[in-house]
């Protein structure tokens, strides 16, 4: 039987185990997958340490991870990709799940995947789904282009690496807050780099002159205010963690965006052309599932982790 990363109740990594689990059998609109690589989000882990609750009644054992790439080992007899091409075995795809990606096999409606382009590693491709669906939203929330100088904080985290560089691929300038080890990296992305922590505003004036016109934020608190200090209009600061911040201020968030295939397309295709890098800290094989998550804990990363069920 195929392999999964489990855990019986909710905790710190060590809850996690190897375990085997069946695969369900195929609805006509459904695909098995053959996982390659799978991307780790914090999601991921608030959602295993009981962070985010579970619906009710969800039973145990549950499975844990959203994002995945891999190759199809059978599809249902209606199974399509977003612009009706059928979906065939031994087609390489991307996609997402709730609670499931890090296991062998794994079935998804169809409308839940999208072919992997050719010269996109499985690994980088099963680390975008989430991240990079949510820097696409986050930039059509704000119809950011050429005329926007952007502040995005967690600029070198899985969200902020991809909203930056699609920015600046949309021609627009961005600063990005990080950890000083990271700076070396946003400056290779085209990113000017600032430290976060108190001061932000003024940190952001000294290295960027011309005035921000949207933020981005994938921190918290400091981000707003640094926005709003910075005379940025509350329209035009989104944020994807300070929620309270929204009623508050008057700013905005992508919310429960949502998830399309074709979107998930768009941002690989501009992985894949080189205008977006995925930096990837580490790739752990399953039974190093424990490992992997215990990485993620530490926060701050230089780039995703990936699992290779
Ligand atoms: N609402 C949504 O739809 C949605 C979707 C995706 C993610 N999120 C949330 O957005 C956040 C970021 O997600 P992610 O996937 O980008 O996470 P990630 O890859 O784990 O990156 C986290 C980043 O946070 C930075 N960081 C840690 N402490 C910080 C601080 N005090 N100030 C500024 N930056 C700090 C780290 O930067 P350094 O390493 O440089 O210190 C790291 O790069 C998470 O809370 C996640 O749950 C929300």
């Amino acid at each position: 039987m195929p392999r999964a990363a489990l855990y019986d109740s909710v905790g710190d990594p060590d809850v996690l185990y190897v375990g085997e689990v069946e695969t369900p059998p195929l609805g006509e609109n459904e695909v098995c997958v053959r996982v390659k690589a799978a991307g780790l989000n914090p999601v991921d882990a608030k959602t295993r340490s009981g962070l985010i609750p579970a619906p009710p009644g969800a039973p145990f054992p549950r499975g844990t991870g959203s994002d995945f790439a891999g190759v199809v080992v059978a599809a249902g007899p209606e199974a399509t990709y977003w612009d009706g091409a059928p979906v065939a075995a031994a087609d390489e795809v991307m996609g997402w799940t709730t609670g499931a990606s890090l296991r062998e096999e794994l079935v998804v409606p169809d409308t839940d995947l999208a072919r992997k382009p050719v010269g996109l590693q499985f690994e980088a491709a099963g680390a975008l789904s989430t991240a990079g669906l949510t820097a696409l939203a986050g930039l059509r929330l704000l119809d950011i282009g050429p005329d926007d100088t952007v502040l995005v904080s967690a600029a070198a985290g899985g969200v902020g690496m991809v909203y930056s560089q699609l920015a600046i691929a949309r021609g627009a300038a961005v600063v990005g807050t990080a950890s000083r080890s990271n700076h070396e990296f946003l400056r290779s992305i085209g990113v000017v780099p600032v430290e976060y922590g108190q001061g932000l505003a003024d940190r952001v004036r000294a290295v960027q002159p011309a005035p921000i016109t949207a933020v981005q934020d994938g921190v918290g608190r400091e981000t707003v205010l640094a926005g709003l200090e910075l005379g940025v209009d509350p329209e035009r600061i989104c944020t994807i963690v300070d929620y309270p911040a929204i009623q508050e201020f008057g700013i905005r968030t992508t919310g429960r965006y949502e998830r399309r295939p074709e979107d998930l397309l768009e941002v690989a295709e501009q992985v894949e052309r080189g205008d977006v890098r995925i930096r990837i800290e580490r790739v752990f094989p399953l039974e190093q599932v424990v490992e992997a998550y215990a990485l993620l804990a530490g926060r701050h990363l230089a780039g995703k982790i990936v699992v290779t069920p």
